[in-house]
């Protein structure tokens, strides 16, 4: 399994408030590689299923609202140690919590609204990019 890739996500309050340019000038300035790149609104089957994990919990609906309450940026991203150097480029999922420099830290608006996903696992990395974007949409150069 590949184990160099992560599945990010900018979510509908950073593209709101216009930081998708921002934010991927962060995630390529710390040594990522965009191999996939979409532009795209999840429906709420969408939001139901990639977040399946969650189903139960108290702020699942809340997430699934959130999640399909305006356009994304999805990507697949390249870089050594992929899932856990991009967890700790945005920061815990509290903002607050978030150290400095953070993505979170800069971009969030608040714990529910926090900017950005990133994959927990390299398996849930592979399941995600999969999610998003078909073998032929994800590029290798
Ligand atoms: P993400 O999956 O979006 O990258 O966030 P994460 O791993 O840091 O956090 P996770 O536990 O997977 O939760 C998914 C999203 O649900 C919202 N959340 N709200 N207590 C709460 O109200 C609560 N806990 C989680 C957050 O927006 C989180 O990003
Ligand atoms: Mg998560």
């Amino acid at each position: 399994m590949q184990s160099n890739i992560t599945l990010t996500m900018i979510k509908p309050d950073a593209v709101k408030n216009n930081y998708i340019g921002a934010i991927l000038q962060k995630i390529t300035s710390a040594g990522f590689k965009i191999k996939a790149l979409k532009f795209t609104q999840l429906t709420t089957d969408d939001a139901e299923r990639f977040y399946a994990i969650h189903k139960g919990k108290p702020f699942f609906e809340d997430l699934v609202s959130f999640m399909t309450s305006g356009p994304i940026v999805a990507a697949v991203l390249e870089k050594e140690n992929a899932v856990k150097d991009f967890r700790n480029l945005i920061g815990s999922t509290n903002p607050e919590d978030a150290d400095e420099g953070t993505i979170r830290k800069l971009y969030a608006e608040s714990l529910s609204r926090n900017s950005v996903h990133g994959s927990d696992s390299d398996e849930n990395a592979l399941i995600e990019s999969r999610f998003h974007f078909s073998e032929r949409e994800i590029y290798n150069y």
